[in-house]
C-alpha cells in the first residue's frame, strides 16, 4: 500500500503499478459516494458537517416518516433538489466522464444528485436513486422531475390521484435490483476499480467494491482520510477527489 500526499503528484510507485495495469486492463469501474459531490458544495452523510448530524434520517429518509408527513418529506427533497440544481459537476466527475474517451468505463455510485451523468458519464448504475426521478406510491407510475406540476406541499399522481415520492432509496428499502445486479457484474469484470469519496460503510452498496477485490481487481481508493476500506486496497491516495482524478486522467490520456 502506498499512499499521495494531497496537492503533490501522484507517488511515483503508484504512477508506475497503475501504468502496468493500464497496459492489460480492458475495463475500469469507479464506485463512488458523496464525497465526491463534497467539491460541488453538496454535503457528504457522515463527517462534521454531514447530513446525519442535522437530521435525523428516520424522520426523513423512510417511508412511514413519508406516509406520516409526506409534505414534510417533499419539503426536504425538494431543498435538496435545489441544493443539486445549483451545482455543477467538478472536476472529478468530469475526469471520471473524460476517461470514456480512453477506456471501458461504468460508474456505479451511491450518490442520487445525478451530476456524474450531468458530467457526461454514459454507463451508470444508481445504487439509491436519483433525485429527478419520483414515483406514485399507489400505481407506481414515474415521473421526472419538470412534468411535475410544483403545487404546495407533495404532489398527487395523475393517472390514481396517489402520493407521488423521490425515486430514492430508503432507511429499511431493498435497493434497485436491476442496478445493484449491473454494478456487481461490472465490478466483477472489472480489471481496476477506483472507491471515491466514500465511508464504504453502507451496505449493500459497500459489497461493490468487495466484489470487485474478490475478483482480482487492482483496488484504488481515493478519499481525504482512511475509510473501511482502506485494509483492502492495493493503494490508498489520499486528498480530494477534485484534485486527483484529473491527475488520473492525465496519466491515462
Ligand atoms: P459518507 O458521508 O458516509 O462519506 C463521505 C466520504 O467522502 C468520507 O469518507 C469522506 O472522508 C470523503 N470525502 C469528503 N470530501 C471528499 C473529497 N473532496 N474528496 C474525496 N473524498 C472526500 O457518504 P457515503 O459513503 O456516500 O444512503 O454514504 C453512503 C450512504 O449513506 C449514502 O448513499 C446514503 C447515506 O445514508 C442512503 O441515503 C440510502
Ligand atoms: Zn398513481
Amino acid at each position: 500500500m502506498a499512499f499521495a500526499s494531497p496537492g503533490v503528484k501522484l507517488h511515483m510507485e503508484f504512477k508506475k503499478e497503475f501504468l502496468e495495469k493500464l497496459h492489460t486492463a480492458k475495463k475500469i469501474i469507479f464506485f463512488t459516494g458523496a464525497g465526491i459531490s463534497a467539491e460541488s458544495g453538496i454535503s457528504t452523510f457522515r463527517g462534521k458537517d454531514g447530513i446525519w448530524n442535522k437530521m435525523k434520517p428516520e424522520e426523513l429518509a423512510n417511508f412511514n416518516a413519508f406516509m406520516r408527513n409526506p409534505d414534510l418529506v417533499w419539503e426536504w427533497y425538494q431543498h435538496r433538489r435545489d441544493i443539486v440544481h445549483k451545482a455543477q459537476p467538478n472536476a472529478g466527475h468530469t475526469a471520471i466522464a473524460k476517461l470514456e474517451k480512453f477506456l471501458d468505463v461504468s460508474v456505479v455510485t451511491q450518490n442520487i444528485d445525478n451530476l456524474h451523468r450531468r458530467a457526461g458519464s454514459t454507463k451508470i448504475f444508481e445504487l439509491h436513486g436519483n433525485i429527478e426521478r419520483n414515483f406514485c406510491v399507489d400505481c407506481r407510475t414515474f415521473y421526472n422531475m419538470p412534468e411535475l406540476e410544483l403545487t404546495h406541499g407533495v404532489p398527487k399522481c395523475k393517472k390514481c390521484g396517489g402520493l407521488v415520492r423521490p425515486d430514492v432509496v430508503w432507511f429499511g428499502e431493498m435497493l434497485p435490483q436491476d442496478q445493484f445486479a449491473g454494478g456487481e457484474k461490472a465490478a466483477e469484470q472489472s480489471d481496476i476499480c477506483f472507491v471515491v469519496g466514500t465511508s464504504a460503510i453502507v451496505y449493500p452498496a459497500a459489497y461493490i467494491p468487495m466484489s470487485a477485490k474478490q475478483a482480482g481487481s487492482f483496488i484504488v481508493e481515493i478519499n481525504i482520510e482512511p475509510t473501511e476500506l482502506t485494509r483492502y486496497a492495493d493503494y490508498s491516495l489520499f486528498g480530494k477527489a477534485g484534485e486527483i482524478l484529473p491527475e488520473i486522467l492525465d496519466i491515462v490520456k
